[in-house]
């Protein structure tokens, strides 16, 4: 078990578009799972795209099952209910005209949220652990999910669809945290 570190907005890293990947079997893909799904519990969150921990590659795991337990209460990512969802050179084949809102938060821009809009349906074509094809529609909080985990493997974030002024406010405050975490691991 690897917990990795999970990179901070502003980072280059987080703007980098990420490579597909050419052979989702290999041992090495295999493991890089197994940190995804590790970091994205231990933080917790309910999903997490390679390049948030340092990786350019087009990979992003997520457990949107046990959201419903996290808010309620329930301790996230514990026990049975996990059901780890691995994406691997996924490819939003359409996009329905309706949009839906709902708050957003990321592990790499931490204790900020916001509301997002986003088509409420997409139709994805992705590759499993196994390398099987897949192709299937998905709406409702799973759609912004997977669209969410998406736009980090092309360098976006999630304010990056908010207004230019609320982009602004939320890019300063983590700037300000980001210098003062730095400062304080140099002082350790
Ligand atoms: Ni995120």
């Amino acid at each position: 078990m690897t917990i990795r570190k999970i990179l901070i907005y502003p980072d280059d890293q987080l703007r980098s578009i990420a490579t597909p990947i050419a052979d989702p079997t290999s041992a090495e893909i295999g493991a890089l799972i197994q940190d995804l799904a590790d970091t994205m519990y231990d933080a917790p969150g309910v999903g997490l795209a390679a390049p948030q921990i340092g990786i350019s590659l087009r990979i992003a795991v997520t457990d949107t099952h046990w959201r419903s337990g996290r808010y309620e209460g329930v301790g996230a990512g514990e026990g049975p209910d996990r059901r780890l969802n691995v994406w691997i050179n996924p490819e939003i084949l359409w996009r329905s005209d309706v949009l839906q809102t709902y708050e957003e938060g990321c592990l790499s821009l931490p204790e900020m949220f916001a509301d997002v809009s986003r088509p409420a349906a997409i139709r994805l074509r992705w590759l499993d652990e196994h390398g099987n094809k897949h192709e299937r529609d998905f709406e409702g909080f799973e759609a912004v999910a997977l669209q969410h985990e998406f736009d980090h493997l092309d360098g976006r974030v999630f304010i990056d669809h908010l207004s230019v002024i609320k982009r602004k406010m939320i890019h300063r405050k983590l700037l300000k945290r980001k210098k003062m975490m730095i400062s304080s691991e140099e002082s350790a």
